[in-house]
């Protein structure tokens, strides 16, 4: 259970709990709810978030420059997070979508995701996290080179000490839908072609994680995971740093979907998945089962 990073939902409010029907049992929480929900787990044994921020429509530019406001309800969450649970573990999400009106990871000019363009924002959206907080920041965008723009700008700011758990071999994956539907963040057009990988590729996750690695990652994430175990596998072999694995949204509601129907036994199902990607060599898994499990084992 320690090995978890459980991904929650932030909504801006109070004390607001909005269901995800495609996952059962998870919901966007306000700050105040968010927090029950972390002592919650906290006793459970799971001591790391990871936090996604649902920005309404109205907030979104661009630019994506509510992500760097400091009065915004994700980093004011943030603070709370980590003056009520010091303890904790808090990793943050890097990419503009949340924040977008465009809904890419990237800046869009011209209709085209421009790489280069969009790293000082991601840069910066890193350095005001690191200012709330956060213990590691994770770019989910896959922007070539962020690592190191990330890393140089975090040193400059003096967060030596704040990690980076790079989303590095991240594939443009059909399992991602519930959470676009949870963030309300699917591209507004186009797909993410360009910049996640294609799932028929292994050698660029090696090319990827190479490059990750020497502009400065802490750790490295595969994600999707269960499509991915020999990727997992592979990094884990290869690279001398933790190797982390996301159970996305889809794998998650794959099973919650099965059960409901009971054609899968949920608790053995989940038991098994998990027990892969572990097989598999991660040494931490963000997964939305991780509350579930948690209890699972007490039982
Ligand atoms: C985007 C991001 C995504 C996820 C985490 N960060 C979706 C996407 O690439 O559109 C997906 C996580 C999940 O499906 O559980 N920055």
């Amino acid at each position: 259970v320690s090995d978890f990073i459980y991904p929650l939902f932030l909504v801006d409010g109070k004390g607001i709990e909005v269901p995800i029907a495609s996952m059962p049992g998870i919901s966007r929480y306000s700050e105040d709810l968010m927090l029950r929900q972390i002592e919650e787990c906290v006793a459970l044994g799971i001591n790391s978030f990871v936090i996604f921020p649902a920005v309404e429509d109205a907030l979104k530019d661009k630019e994506a420059s509510y992500a760097m406001r400091s009065d915004n309800f994700y980093l004011e969450a943030i603070r709370q997070i980590k003056a009520r649970f010091p303890e904790s573990v808090v990793m943050s999400d890097v990419a503009m979508d949340p924040y977008s009106s465009d809904g890419h990871d990237g800046l869009v000019i011209d209709g085209k995701i421009v790489n280069d363009e969009t790293l000082p924002i991601l840069a910066k959206m890193s350095v005001a996290q690191a200012q709330a907080g956060v213990d590691i920041i994770g770019p989910s965008d896959m922007m070539d080179g962020r690592i190191g723009v990330i890393r140089e700008a975090l040193d400059g700011a003096g967060f030596t000490d704040v990690s980076i758990m790079s989303y590095t071999a991240k594939y443009a994956s059909a399992f991602y839908g519930p959470f676009r539907d949870a963030l309300n963040s699917a591209p507004k057009s186009g797909d993410k072609k360009t910049y996640q990988m294609n799932p028929a590729n292994r050698r660029e996750a090696l090319l990827e994680a190479q490059l990750d690695f020497e502009e400065g990652a802490d750790m490295m994430m595969v994600k999707p995971a269960l499509c991915y175990l020999d990727i997992i596998h592979v990094l884990k072999e290869q690279f001398p740093i933790p190797i982390t694995a996301y159970n996305v949204s889809g794998e998650c509601a794959m099973v919650h979907a099965a059960a409901q129907n009971g054609w899968l036994n949920y608790d053995l199902a989940v038991y098994e998945m998990l027990l892969s990607i572990r097989r598999a060599g991660a040494d931490g898994i963000l997964t939305y089962f991780a509350k579930d499990f948690a209890q699972m084992l007490r039982k």
